[in-house]
């Protein structure tokens, strides 16, 4: 059994911080969703993993992610030179999975659900594939399945305006080789794209069997600003189960319920309340930083009060004195305000930035 996760794609949802880096790197609760689905996939026993890259941000996950030591895995990075679709990602990535059953995962999805099971129901079915769904509200955002009583598939379409069910699906596919027959076979959707539901839909209109599973606890697609604040939400809640404090924390501040603060940070005559993480060599002083809240490596903050959002590394907050929530700021981003009523607002945005004064 392989893996084949898929770390390429235009990321145009998350600009502007998809501009400078990969989505698949924005982290959640500190760390990088991508590795998030590294982890769930060593986790249930497989760990021989490619990787698709894109050819503008597949060496910073290469950089960052390694050759897979770090998650007792063997990594291969396989570069797709355009986003032509998922289905054409399996294609690129052939001569890496041969004959062999892989499991195919989105690189921007969390699951709360171990893969084990899904993975055993797989192999024990033998089926050509096993795809995930999950009930939402407006399925006329995702691919859709029709599925019949004893979860056969029946039908699959993208984003239908009048779907036939509210069953999405998740980015998460086990596939038998039989997946690159019907690949073979498809041809480039409206919006130019190899589906990966057309190659399902095809495996479905040859008579293979086809298998769906439900996915009970929660998912996400953290492509969007509002996908990922929920994310770190959930994860924070999930995992950020202690209080560990590594830094310097003066006697001013106050540190209470579940918060990590990293090595060399220093925290003067501030308050934060957890669920938080604060990453390692950062400044904080007169701040209130409230739950939900992730702070990355070499952060300043001064006089800021910040709730429910994401900081990314080395960004400087300074002097702002509405409370900053439900935000994401990016790395080396600066935001300033140094006289109490600042007469003039200047800025230096870039593009696809999103500013709200409300
Ligand atoms: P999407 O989020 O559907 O596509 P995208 O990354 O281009 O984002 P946007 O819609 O915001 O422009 O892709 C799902 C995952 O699959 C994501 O991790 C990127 C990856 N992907 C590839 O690796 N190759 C591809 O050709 C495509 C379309 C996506």
């Amino acid at each position: 059994m392989k893996a084949l996760i898929l770390s390429g794609g235009k990321g145009t949802r998350l600009r502007p911080l998809t501009y400078t880096g990969a989505k698949q790197l924005v982290p959640v609760a500190n760390k990088p969703i991508l590795w998030y689905g590294i982890e769930g996939i060593v986790a249930a026993g497989v760990t021989d993993i490619g990787i698709i890259i894109s050819p503008e941000t597949g060496e910073e996950v290469k950089t960052k992610t390694g050759n897979g030591e770090l998650f007792g895995a063997k990594i291969t990075y396989i570069l797709q030179e355009q986003p032509a679709g998922l289905a054409h990602a399996v294609k690129v990535a052939q001569p890496f999975l041969g004959d062999s059953p892989f499991i195919m995962y989105l690189g921007d999805n969390l699951i709360q659900s171990d893969l084990n099971l899904f993975l055993e129901r797989f192999k024990s079915q033998q089926t050509d594939a096993l795809i995930l769904l999950r009930q939402v509200s407006n399925p006329s955002a995702f691919g859709v399945a029709e599925v019949d009583g004893n979860g056969r598939v029946l039908h699959l379409v993208e984003k239908p305006k009048v779907p036939p069910s509210n069953l999405a699906l998740v980015g998460i596919y086990f596939f038998a080789k039989t997946i690159h027959d019907a690949i073979a076979s498809i041809q480039p959707s409206a919006r130019g794209e190899l589906e990966i539901t057309d190659a399902i839909q095809c495996l479905i209109d040859r008579q293979k069997k086809v298998e769906a599973c439900q996915l009970e606890g929660w998912w996400l697609d953290t492509g969007k600003k509002d996908d990922l604040l929920e994310a770190n939400r959930i994860i924070l809640d999930t995992t950020c189960l202690t209080k560990s404090i590594e830094g310097e924390v003066d006697t001013q501040s106050q540190v209470i319920g579940r918060v990590q603060i990293g090595q060399g940070t220093k925290l003067v005559n501030c308050t934060v309340r957890g669920p938080a993480i604060i990453g390692r060599d950062c400044y904080l002083e007169d701040c209130f930083i409230g739950p939900y809240s992730s702070i990355g490596n070499n952060v300043t903050l001064i006089d800021v009060e910040v709730d429910h959002s994401v900081i990314l590394q080395s960004a400087k907050v300074v002097g702002i004195h509405q409370r900053i929530v439900d935000s994401v700021i990016g790395q080396r981003a600066q935001l300033t305000v140094t006289p109490q009523r600042p007469k003039a607002l200047r800025f230096m945005i870039g593009d696809d930035s999103q500013i709200e004064l409300t």
